[in-house]
């Protein structure tokens, strides 16, 4: 049996990879399929849509390339490589599937702009709910495979941890409504996502808090890149609301309180350099002026293309702007970098092979390195499809024949420092207080977030003591990553390191002690 954690792009992908092949496999969603399973996840919240090589004057070698320029020196080549190519044909098979794409009234994909890409090549649906779209589209597809048998699902099931026996994975131990459960396996898949519900101020699910990340380094697994979290540049402060970079794409400026654009000064690209890029200005920026926010104006959208044009081509942020009481059209909108997506995770190669036989992980809870220091644009969705796929592929095989091998970059990590250790003996388990996520959260947002320094990520280590909640192992992870790093590079942005050193130009790996768990 091969166990699938998670429903979102990159789960969903890989159990219907799997069924196909005729793999035993089961389902294990957080929530309830179908309703709250999406909801509670990320892959429901994508806006902009999925980018791809599919447009006509686009190739996988140009995505590729403008995948390793946003990367800020760490991308993996050969991960970006995969990922520009099998995502070119991964779209047209979604494509073929039925997934029905925004096109144009001649019936040609309509493919948006977003930021450091050198072309338009944003596929979406629904116009403002890509994310959405792709999450109903691929339940559906699963739910019909459910339905004939085909696959398993367990449901509201809260992953508690990765069992393994002999040095392999051999099953998982989780919690449901009605208690603490067990269950084998010969292979798991983790697609539990990030880990960006870790800070108070996100654009992700709140839900999404790492547990599938930190279940994998406690069963031993290397993890990579923790420090790298992209903060999203325009995000509605009061709500945590995503204002999709596609608005940008399509024409809208960033103004500082006087009402003065100031990218134009920061970067050639503007409002369309590298997401790292735009959040750090804006946050200088915000702090220069002693602001919470900047402001996002779309109005000239409308000036140039229309009036009308923002409700058609942004119909749901529309509405839910004019729920918070802002008319876009005629007004700015108060906007502010906000954590949005994790570039650290399970440390895997391109097939989703972790460092421990039988687990896999793909999607935002994998680190390919495809992304380096910073994620190109509507390259989340396009990951979940692609490393999805490879893992089904790579996890059938294993299944098959008990063959582990990995082409992980990864031999040497660091082992989890001794103050970590000690931490060890806190409590464990499912969520934890609610509470203590609430102060965890707090520390998170005020040691981690876009500008660092040692100081305060040392005083983060110390006060984590203070947190009982299982994820301040994580959280500690992170800091000591972060701590680790004495230069600033993508979204890692060190205020006493402030230029990025090309000596320590290569990803972080680190494991934890496992030999002290209980
Ligand atoms: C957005 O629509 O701005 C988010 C897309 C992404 O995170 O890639």
């Amino acid at each position: 049996m091969i166990l699938v954690i998670g429903a979102g792009v990159a789960g969903l992908t890989a159990v219907q990879h799997l069924a196909a092949a005729g793999e035993p496999v089961t389902l294990v969603t957080a929530g309830r399929f179908g309703t709250d399973g999406i909801a509670a996840g990320n892959t429901a919240l994508a806006q902009g849509g999925i980018a791809g090589a599919v447009g006509p004057d686009d190739s996988p070698e140009l995505h590729m390339t403008d995948t390793i320029a946003a990367g800020a020196g760490l991308v993996d080549r050969r991960a970006a490589r995969v990922l520009a190519t099998d995502g070119a044909h991964r779209l047209n098979a979604l494509l073929n599937d039925g997934f029905a794409a925004d096109r144009d009234t001649n019936g040609h994909l309509e493919l948006g702009m977003e930021a450091a890409h050198s072309t338009a090549r944003v596929l979406h649906a629904g116009e403002d709910s890509s994310g959405a779209a792709l999450s109903a589209f691929m339940t559906s597809r699963v739910q019909q495979l459910i339905n004939a048998g085909a696959v398993g699902l367990i449901e509201q099931a809260h992953l508690t941890a990765l069992c393994v026996a002999d040095g392999a994975i051999c099953g998982i131990a989780y919690e449901t409504p009605s208690g603490r459960q067990r269950l084998n396996a010969d292979a798991v898949v983790l697609a539990t996502g990030g880990y960006a519900g870790l800070y108070s101020t996100t654009s992700s699910s709140a839900a999404v808090t790492g547990d599938g990340l930190l279940a994998a380094a406690r069963a031993g697994a290397v993890v990579a890149d923790l420090e790298f979290v992209q903060f999203h540049p325009t995000v509605l402060p009061t709500t945590g609301e995503l204002i999709s970079e596609a608005v940008r794409g399509t024409g809208a400026v960033l103004r500082d309180p006087n009402g003065e654009r100031f990218m134009d000064q920061v970067h050639p690209g503007a409002e369309l350099a590298p997401r790292d890029v735009v959040s750090r200005a804006s946050t200088e920026l915000m702090r220069r002026f002693a602001t919470e926010h900047i402001w996002l104006d779309a109005t000239v959208i409308e000036t140039h293309f229309g009036a009308g044009t923002l409700a058609t081509r942004f119909p749901t942020l529309t509405q839910r702007l004019a729920a918070q009481g802002i008319d876009w059209s005629r007004h700015y909108v108060p906007v502010a970098p906000a954590a949005h997506y994790c570039m650290g995770g399970v440390a895997t190669d391109t097939f989703g092979r972790s460092s421990v036989p039988g687990l896999f992980a793909a999607g935002e809870v994998a680190s390919t390195g495809v992304h380096g220091a910073n994620r190109l644009a509507s390259n989340s969705l396009l990951e979940g499809l692609v490393f999805g796929a490879r893992t089904a592929l790579a996890a059938q095989q294993y299944r098959g024949t008990g063959v582990w091998a990995t082409e992980s970059p990864f031999r040497k990590f660091i082992d989890a420092p001794s103050a970590m250790r000690a931490q060890r003996s806190g409590p464990r388990g499912a969520n934890g207080d609610a509470h203590q996520l609430t102060q965890l959260r707090k520390l998170v947002g005020a040691h981690l977030g876009i500008p660092r320094d040692a100081a305060s990520l040392q005083r983060l280590q110390s006060q984590l003591n203070t947190v009982q909640h299982p994820l301040r192992e994580l959280v500690s992870l992170m800091a000591s990553a972060a701590l680790s790093r004495t230069e600033s590079r993508g979204g890692h942005w060190r205020t006493d390191y402030p230029e990025a050193d090309s000596r320590q130009a290569a990803r972080s790996a680190w494991r934890l002690d496992t030999t002290q768990q209980t």
